[in-house]
């Protein structure tokens, strides 16, 4: 049997990626972690905590780091620089690394990842993740013979938002027509899209991977923050064995969006009966709990609410 987790998507030194403890920065301090950051660290412990103890192949699926986030003028950033968020994805890695007897790295889309890879290259020789045939630490698309099945890897894939299965079975199409034949026991894996999908044909898999990055401002000013805000987050692993596969999923929920209130009563009437229902409101909000929430100490939400303040203080 051979055991093969896939990880895609981790955006470290995205303010709303996954960021190790710890870590001391280029600005010479600690980077401090917001709710959301502790939210998929805890997630991510707890995944180390069931994962087998040996992983014969560790994929990593592309945009494992976030880079220079330029069209936000670098705003949604904890670590500014890309290579020390290469340093810092090593030591969020460092557990997987120990137990994984290969390590292959797919290369990210180039916003994130550098000109031709440039900084994810780096992370590739930090991690020592294996060379391709140009020598190079970062691969555009693998197809790897595993114990009987034909694994078919690469970052990106289209993106459907309502039927969310349809770009994998898109790709299970395009395999097929390349091969202009049944291939046996074929597995699509993609990331890129951050949301998770898992299709199977009985004879061919094809997986979409969750990514390690809550939803960001510019997936809810783009497009339709309803349809972009990913349901999971989390890894697949694949129990790979004389060609059949058995797909574990290691997921967990992605936070629900901040929803704030606003108390009426102002204009007039009982006060007493003002107060006692921001009472309640503020009972309320001490039952729900904290890791649920993308904008808890978070920094979309922060700048929402100083945007409002700012506006009412207009004239
Ligand atoms: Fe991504
Ligand atoms: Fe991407």
């Amino acid at each position: 049997m051979t055991y093969v987790l896939a990880l895609s998507d981790l955006h470290v030194g995205s303010r709303f990626g996954i960021f190790p403890s710890g870590f001391v920065g280029t600005s010479g301090a600690e980077v401090r972690l917001n709710g959301g950051q502790q939210y998929l660290l805890e997630c991510w412990e707890k995944m180390l905590a069931v994962l087998p103890q040996n992983i014969d192949l560790l994929l990593l699926v592309g945009d494992i780091i976030d880079g220079q986030n330029l069209k936000q003028y670098s705003r949604f950033l904890c670590e500014v620089d890309p290579h020390a968020q290469a340093r810092a994805a090593a030591r969020l890695l460092q557990p997987l690394l120990e137990r994984s007897g290969e390590i292959i790295l797919i290369r990210g889309s180039s916003y994130h990842v550098g000109s031709a890879a440039e900084w994810e290259e780096f992370l590739g020789e930090v991690i020592q993740a294996r060379q391709g045939p140009d020598g190079r630490r970062t691969l555009p698309w693998l197809l790897c013979e595993v114990d009987g099945v034909l694994l078919d890897v690469a970052h990106r894939q289209s993106y459907s938002m309502r039927s969310r299965g349809w770009p994998l079975e898109r790709e299970i199409g395009f395999a097929l027509e390349r091969m202009d034949r049944t291939p046996g026991a074929y597995c699509i894996i993609r990331g890129h899209t951050h949301n998770f999908h898992l299709l199977d044909t009985g004879d061919q898999i094809a997986v979409s991977l969750p990514s390690w990055k809550l939803q960001d401002e510019f997936a809810q000013t783009t497009i339709s923050p309803n349809r972009t805000i990913p349901r999971h987050i989390g890894a697949v692993g694949l129990e790979i064995s004389g060609g059949e596969i058995n797909a574990h999923k290691y997921l967990f929920r992605h936070p629900e969006p901040t929803v704030i209130s606003i108390a009426g009563g102002s204009a007039g009437g009982d006060s007493g009966s003002a107060s006692a229902r921001g009472q309640r409101r503020a009972d309320d909000e001490g039952d729900r709990p904290t890791p649920g929430r993308v904008g808890d100490d978070g920094p979309a939400t922060r700048a929402r609410t100083r945007r409002k303040r700012q506006d009412h203080a207009s004239p």
